[in-house]
């Protein structure tokens, strides 16, 4: 008897499963070409630490992905590249950034200064994009140092 329960609730929920991607699928065939997913869209770091600016995306055929930075600076294109191909990294983040098929991007030993607005765009063969944005704080210190500092003062 068991087995044949366990069977059961599998197939009852690989339906679910397949429902809910069917529903997601019709609804990005109707909207846009390319959807994007973002898990995280707020990042709270520290000065030294490598960051994964962590994204996945779908599309018809392999897309065009490009990161830009902007602080109250400006704007500042950081990199672009095809999944499989090679990435074209801007002068400014030369050997600081790393690129992943699935669109994500790592940032190695970030500073202070690499806070602000992370944006991605995917771009598909055909025209159509999506893009999305990424928050990060790069603070001096963790929140503990800062409320042993506290203390102190
Ligand atoms: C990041 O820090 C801010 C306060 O500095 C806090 O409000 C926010 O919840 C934090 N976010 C994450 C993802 O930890
Ligand atoms: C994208 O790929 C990287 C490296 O494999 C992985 O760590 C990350 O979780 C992926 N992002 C999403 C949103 O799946
Ligand atoms: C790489 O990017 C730069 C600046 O955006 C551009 O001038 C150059 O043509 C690109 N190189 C390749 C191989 O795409």
């Amino acid at each position: 008897m068991r087995p044949l329960r366990t069977g059961q609730r599998k197939h009852h929920g690989v339906s679910l499963g397949f429902l809910a991607l069917s529903l997601t699928t019709a609804c990005c065939l109707q909207s846009q070409g390319v959807s994007l997913y973002i898990p995280q869209s707020t990042i709270n770091a520290t000065v030294k630490e490598d960051i994964l600016l962590s994204v996945e995306y779908s599309c018809h055929g392999v897309p065009t992905i490009e990161w830009k930075y902007t602080s109250n600076w400006g704007v500042q294109k950081i990199v672009e590249w095809k999944p499989g191909a090679q990435a074209n990294i801007s002068q400014s983040h030369k050997d600081r950034v790393g690129t992943f098929d699935n669109g994500s991007i790592q940032l190695f030993s970030v500073g202070v200064r690499d806070s602000g607005y992370y944006v991605v765009t995917v771009t598909e063969h055909l025209g159509s994009s999506q893009f999305g944005t990424i928050v990060l704080h790069v603070s001096e210190n963790t929140a503990e140092e800062i409320e042993l500092q506290d203390v102190e003062c």
